[in-house]
């Protein structure tokens, strides 16, 4: 493949007056990282984690300048890996990309093979960005409480932040799998669009915040995905069912926790922890073969938005003042 010498993308960079910058720009090649497979990059995808990289978090990005984007789908473009040829066509989510390594929002990555997987089958690249990230990570929560046993016999399974790119893409594969979800959502004009990805119910997310200070409350769920934390995983995890389940999986709300051990201690309740940064292969694989198929969810319509680089900028602001709905894929071509 011919490379060209330059390539557009968001640079984020940090003023003297520490404010951050972000600016569409030509980027060289050269100074991409040396790693093992350079991608042209097709299509990535908006997920909070990329806002808080594109507004200065040093948690997310340390250096300055920098090119977000924690995923990435398109075509190899050069390989020095014997797993890779040119023209294969890939997907990267988590690891480093985005965080410190020069991340989607850019037509060229430059990532190491271990990284890097092959579009799953029964996926376009667009479709996988469409999923990214957000739906990988709603994936892996489905996956982590059937493993613990939670089946569609089970009970109702209550997805918070559901409007958000975790939990709409949680909501419709609980759905599909037949499971009986609840909906939770700080939009209240949003209810039309979560009963169409199959919620059976929604709530506002005022129910779900209990200030009575009880340690346990009615239980519930019989399985929770929660994209939030704070009072409203606290609320939920009081609010499940005995030996129930709840993978926690977000802090879009709050990183902390302030629950005490009863519900754990007196009716079994399991908090499962979900990190899609690095999971392992098997994980991987699955997690992608289920959004492929068995889960594979209706990707055309409105759950599923489409934005360039040069438009991203605002998406941006939105997503941190949680006003996103679903997923937004970031078209690099155009
Ligand atoms: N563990 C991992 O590996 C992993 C992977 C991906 C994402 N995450 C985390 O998961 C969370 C969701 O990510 P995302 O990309 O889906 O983000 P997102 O699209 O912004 O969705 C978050 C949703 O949470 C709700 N929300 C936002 N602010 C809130 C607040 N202050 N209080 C209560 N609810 C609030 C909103 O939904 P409603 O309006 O419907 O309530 C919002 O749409 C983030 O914290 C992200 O960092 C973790």
């Amino acid at each position: 493949m011919s490379l060209p010498q330059s390539f557009k993308a968001m640079v984020v960079r940090e003023t003297p007056e520490n404010q951050f910058v972000r600016e569409v720009k030509q980027q060289s090649l050269k100074n991409l990282p040396p790693n093992e497979v350079l991608i042209e990059v097709k299509y990535s995808s908006l997920n909070y984690k990329d806002a808080l990289s594109a507004t200065g978090n040093k948690g997310v990005t340390r250096n300055y300048p920098h090119t977000p984007g924690i995923d990435a789908a398109g075509i190899v473009a050069a390989s020095s890996h014997p797993a890779f040829e040119e023209r294969d066509e890939v997907v990267v989510t988590g690891f480093d990309l985005g965080m410190n390594t020069s991340g989607g929002f850019g037509r060229y990555v430059r990532v190491p093979a271990a990284w890097v997987l092959r579009l799953p089958g029964n996926l376009t690249l667009r479709e996988s960005m469409a999923y990214g990230t957000a739906g990988f990570t709603a994936a892996l929560c489905v996956l982590k409480l059937q493993t613990h046993g939670l089946t569609k016999e089970s009970g109702e399974v209550l997805v918070t932040g559901a409007t958000g790119g975790v939990g709409s893409i949680a909501v419709g594969i609980l759905a599909k799998a037949g499971f009986h979800v609840v909906a939770a959502t700080g939009k209240t004009d949003q209810n039309d669009f979560l009963s169409r990805l199959g919620a059976e119910q929604v709530i506002s997310r005022t129910e779900t915040i209990d200030d009575s200070g009880k340690p346990m409350l009615k239980g519930r769920w019989a399985g929770v995905v929660d994209t939030v934390g704070g009072d409203i995983l606290a609320t939920a995890i009081k609010s499940t069912r005995y030996g129930g389940c709840v993978a926690c999986c977000g802090n879009a709300m709050s990183a902390d926790l302030a629950v005490s051990i009863f519900p754990f201690i007196l009716r079994g309740v399991s908090l499962l922890g979900v990190n899609s940064v690095e999971p392992a292969i098997g994980d991987r694989l699955l997690a992608w073969q289920k959004l492929a198929q068995d889960w594979k969810l209706d990707l055309s319509g409105d759950l599923v938005s489409e934005c360039s680089l040069e438009e991203l900028n605002s998406k941006i602001d939105e997503i941190l003042a949680a006003g996103i709905r679903g997923r937004v894929v970031v078209n690099l071509s155009r």
